[in-house]
């Protein structure tokens, strides 16, 4: 069995700028990391913590050191990069040089560091992916155009042809679906990606029969079952109520549920009550299926 943690969207260094769907505590970052250590600890082992992505708010070499301070937990932890980890023309660099243990360069990882990486267990892989913003790769300035490379995509599916017999999940920052109406309450689908970037996803996933596709960066829990893969994004860590995932993975089933911090911790932190969509109901929380 395979049990991590998802966890994404923690803007460490954001101050008072930045987007949110729920109050942040951004500043709270190391108190919410030191609650979920407790959990951990409470309702562990876990394999390794998810992050992903923008871990931090711009990338510099200070916040970069202090977000793997930060996440220097009891087990593993592998970053997804998202876009606001990508802000200047050197941030894989950066990143890699500085924080190489996010990236593959663990052991039971099967390549050496690198942006791009698949976290391999006996029960599954996870295909780490980040996906692109603009013209130039790895860099976000401005645009919201999630995309792939065409070498990403090779890489993704070299390794996915080699490894014809394990659970596959893949992981990226944008999310690959809406936020539908019947979630948010809204007139239109919320955060709707360019149609290109879902079809292209959808259609490795069912080319390769991928079962699970993680992403972030709306700061809402998510979960579309589509063509018998589940498409989950999760809410920002540093907002109220403080939520993550656990999953599953084994014994022929993948799972997956919701947890928070918020009672876990001392200070003071308020809940937008008029927004608890992005929370997500029950079916946007949790699933159970079988592989
Ligand atoms: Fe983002």
């Amino acid at each position: 069995m395979t049990r991590f943690l998802y966890l994404s969207d923690t803007h460490w260094g954001a101050g008072a700028s930045g987007y949110t769907m729920q109050p942040k505590s951004d500043t709270q970052l190391p108190a919410l990391i030191t609650a979920l250590r407790s959990w951990i600890e409470a309702h562990g082992p876990v394999d390794f913590v998810l992050h992903g992505g923008d871990m931090i708010h711009e990338t510099s070499a200070a916040g970069i050191t202090a977000a793997s301070q930060h996440f220097d937990l009891s087990c593993p932890v592998h970053l997804c990069l998202g876009n606001h980890d990508l802000t200047t023309e050197d941030a894989v660099e950066q990143w890699l040089h500085t924080a190489p243990q996010f990236f593959g360069a663990a052991p039971q990882l099967d390549r050496a560091a690198s942006s791009d990486y698949a976290i391999t267990t006996d029960d599954c892989m996870i295909h780490v992916i980040p996906n692109q913003y603009g013209p130039t790769p790895f860099r976000w300035e401005s645009t919201q155009d999630p995309h792939f490379l065409a070498s990403q995509i090779e890489a993704l599916e070299a390794r996915i042809t080699a490894h014809p017999d394990t659970t596959h999940l893949l992981q990226t920052h944008s999310p690959v679906h809406a936020i539908e109406p019947g979630q948010s309450g809204f007139a239109e689908p919320f955060h709707q990606p360019p149609a290109e970037f879902t079809a292209t996803v959808t259609r490795l996933v069912e080319k390769y029969g991928i079962a699970c596709v993680l992403g972030a960066h709306s700061h809402i829990n998510m979960n579309k079952k589509l063509d018998g893969a589940n498409y989950i994004t999760v809410s920002s860590f540093v907002e109220t109520p403080f939520e993550f995932k656990l999953f599953e993975v084994g014994g022929g089933a993948l799972t997956m549920q919701t947890h928070n911090l918020w009672q876990h911790v001392d200070f003071a932190a308020e809940y937008n009550w008029h927004s608890t969509f992005v929370q997500g109901r029950a079916c946007d929380r949790a699933f159970e299926r079988l592989l």
